[in-house]
């Protein structure tokens, strides 16, 4: 395995592997890995001749309060982990070389990221968009692999390379649980043992949806009145949204009942650290 940091040569290894015509499966991460992402890397090896995953801390994805300075990075750890797994490459670039100080261009995919995370987070998925777009130019993959974890992040980056035509097919990979259920984050780090417990109810919302469309509740208003008791009732969390919409527009279903496949979605502080899960319901 090969640790690249630099642009132009992992660029002239892309451009070597395919003139062999070889297959460049690619995972990009923040690093600080676990499950979800080896879950991605073992999809891609699968797929594909040759496997890059990149270990970058996108700074413009990051609001001004957010976490940051503050977000986990072990990359000997993740190195070792990415080996084990039989990784080829890790690219693994700095800040400065991915934006130089006169950087000024960026990709909006409008629409898909107005609502949830959108909402929450202005600017994320800008910096999202474009450093997954600068990634791809510089990686040249045939097929690259996300977690559905961040299910508006999937949906947006498939919009981005339908609407601007990037030569990538894009793969979404099952959220991985811990075996209590709560959904793998490098975010899982900052709990404390107790916000660790009250982060089960994340999971937990998404049973209740799942147990009230079973038992015949199907009404929108309903099941997120639910989600809401059971959250509140939960210590150390704060409710930042909890949503039911269109899978594939991420438009609002506000009233009526679940008809169909739509997706329940949830992004909830827990102490001060924001988690998010989702599932897709069926009614
Ligand atoms: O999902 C992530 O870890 C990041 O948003 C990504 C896709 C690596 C872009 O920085």
């Amino acid at each position: 395995m090969k640790v690249i940091t630099s642009i132009e040569e992992m660029q002239t290894i892309s451009k070597s592997i395919k003139r062999d015509g070889k297959t460049i499966g690619f995972v990009p991460t923040m690093g600080y890995l676990h499950e979800g992402h080896l879950s991605l890397v073992r999809a891609s090896k699968k797929d594909c001749d040759i496997t890059v995953v990149s270990i970058f801390v996108n700074p413009i994805q990051f609001g001004p309060k957010e976490d940051l300075s503050k977000y986990p990075r072990d990359f000997e750890r993740d190195k070792n982990m990415l080996e084990k797994e039989g990784v080829d490459y890790i690219f693994y670039p700095k800040v400065q070389e991915m934006y130089h100080s006169d950087f000024s261009s960026t990709i909006i995919v409008e629409g898909v990221t107005k609502n949830l995370c959108g909402a929450s987070r202005p600017g994320h998925f800008r910096g999202v968009t474009t450093v997954v777009g600068k990634l791809f130019n510089i990686v040249m993959p045939d097929k690259a692999y996300f977690g559905e974890k961040d299910f508006q992040q999937l949906v947006t980056i498939k919009k981005m390379v339908r609407d601007l035509n990037f030569p990538v097919e894009i793969v979404g990979m099952p959220i991985v649980r811990e075996d209590d259920g709560l959904a793998m984050s490098s975010r899982n780090s900052y709990l404390s043992e107790e916000e660790r417990k009250s982060a089960l109810c994340l999971y937990k919302s998404i049973l209740l949806a799942k147990d009230m469309i079973k038992s015949g509740i199907k009404d929108v208003k309903l099941i997120i009145k639910g989600i809401e008791e059971l959250v509140n009732n939960t210590p150390n969390t704060r409710i930042d949204y909890i949503k039911i919409c269109d899978p594939e527009t991420l438009e609002y279903i506000e009233e009526g009942d679940i008809d169909g496949k739509k997706l329940l979605a949830l992004a909830v502080f827990v102490g001060s650290t924001r988690l998010i899960d989702n599932v897709i319901l069926e009614g």
